[in-house]
């Protein structure tokens, strides 16, 4: 498991600084929490990796891994863009005080209201997902008489290795507009002709949590290609390409490759493409969400009842479950764990940590090894920085629970816990009810 920044002190588990259990107690479980300096190591790693000495890079967050005011505030602190893929994540984040111009609209079947809110604000870029998109979007600028910077996403029909639900860039995808030359190129000519598109470039995502550079670097292949046939058939040397995301990280026994591992190569493939080709020399965007976010979320639980099955299974249920982490439900992701208050002490007992939802599948971790949990433990599991906190619901109306950001010893909220007064504000008793 990671553990970055961690120690074990009298027992106790400390992450940044901070006494996880004391977290708990204070702050109450179940309970994210964020490393600041975890994150800013990664920002800074990927300022050595791909901004320092490449002034027309970007890096641009994916909110989507993890959304909420603190953490856009942060990315933007550090020096990112940020890629919101919905009107709620770019309203956080112009509420976060990011930018207008750094910020990149993503997403396939952008509604009306999102791309004229997009338009309204003026933002840095707008990844058109579909043909009709385009003309929606052409539609809006021109009624609003403003210009929008424009990248196609492509699907480069690639497979990634990683699971089924988050691999993006095969040819039977949601995403993208397909290669067929009599599908692409007369969009692109479009994007190019009209008055009120600004067509930068290309953008792709292959998929997510990869461990291998050959899916990028087959994509990038694929980009560079069609940049060429944009080339000959229109003149235009595209200006911007947009690798997407997908770098992995560690959750149990995966080793997390160094950005450099992947962007190294991609910026060799393109640096070598523009020598060959001397009109381009395109700025390149990279859209990390998990691997910015995810080794430096901690998940805190209390322990409630256990339950041992005689030859079966030994049961320890938390006071979360899969409304605060769907990830091991929808996708069989898998986590390490710690008790944070006896951290020391010999992992003696294979034990199953589920959740308290009404459902046999609400299961965070499958036989981890802990010392023998009892009511009032507090458990802390690792990596649960990404798709935790923003893929939460309200199942079984549970409350979704707060976020504490911690650094160097210091935790203050960066979102406050929901109340059943807040998941019930919007409720409403229809007139028809009340009638009879
Ligand atoms: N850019 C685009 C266009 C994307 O679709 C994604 C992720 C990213 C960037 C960021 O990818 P990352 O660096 O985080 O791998 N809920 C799933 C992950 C879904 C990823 C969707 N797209 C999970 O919990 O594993």
């Amino acid at each position: 498991m990671n553990r970055e920044l961690t120690e074990i002190k009298d027992g106790r588990l400390f992450f940044d600084g901070c006494d996880l259990t004391q977290l708990a107690e204070g702050f109450g479980t179940p309970l994210y929490v964020y490393s600041q300096n975890v994150i800013k190591a990664r920002a800074a790693e990927l300022r050595e990796a791909f901004l320092d000495g490449h002034p027309k890079n970007r890096v641009a967050y994916a909110a989507k891994a993890f959304c909420c005011t603190a953490m856009l505030k942060l990315a933007e602190k550090e020096g990112l863009c940020v890629d919101v893929v919905s009107g709620g994540e770019l309203f956080t984040a112009i509420k976060a005080g990011f930018p207008a111009e750094r910020i990149e609209f993503n997403g396939n079947n952008k509604t009306e209201d999102e791309l004229k809110m997009a338009v309204g604000y003026g933002i840095g870029r707008i990844i058109v997902d579909s043909l009709q998109e385009l003309d929606l979007l052409e539609k809006i600028c021109r009624a609003a008489c403003r210009k929008a910077r424009v990248l196609l996403r492509i699907t480069p029909g690639v497979k990634a290795d990683s699971h089924d639900y988050i691999v993006t860039g095969k040819k039977d995808s949601k995403f993208g507009i397909p290669l067929d030359d009599d599908v692409i190129l007369p969009y692109v000519k479009k994007a190019l002709d009209s008055e009120w598109i600004d067509f930068l470039g290309l953008h792709y995502h292959v998929g997510s949590q990869l461990f291998d550079n050959s899916a990028h670097l087959a994509a990038l292949d694929i980009t560079l290609d069609l940049a060429l046939k944009i080339f000959d058939s229109f003149g235009y040397a595209v200006e911007e390409i947009n690798l997407g995301g997908g770098f992995g990280i560690q959750y149990t026994t995966e080793e997390r490759k160094p950005y450099r591992y992947f962007l190294e190569p991609l910026m060799a493939r393109v640096s070598d493409f523009c020598a060959a080709h001397g009109e381009f020399s395109p700025a390149l965007v990279i859209e990390p969400g998990r691997s910015l976010v995810g080794e430096a979320g901690v998940q805190l639980y209390t322990v409630g009842s256990t339950k041992d099955i005689r030859g079966v299974r030994n049961y320890a249920a938390v006071d979360g479950g899969m409304w605060d982490n769907i990830r091991p439900a929808l996708y069989g992701a898998k986590y390490d764990a710690l008790l944070a208050n006896r951290a020391d002490e010999p992992a003696t007992k294979t034990v199953t940590v589920c959740g308290k939802c009404c459902e046999s599948g609400d299961i965070l971790i499958r036989d981890i090894k802990l010392p023998a949990p009892k009511a009032g433990d507090v458990l802390a599991v690792f990596s649960t920085g990404a798709y935790g906190y923003s893929m939460a619901s309200n199942y079984n109306r549970n409350t979704v629970p707060g976020v504490v950001f911690i650094k160097d010893g210091r935790a203050e909220w960066a979102v406050k816990p929901q109340t059943y007064e807040y998941i019930t504000a919007l409720d409403v008793i229809p007139d028809s009810l009340s009638e009879e």
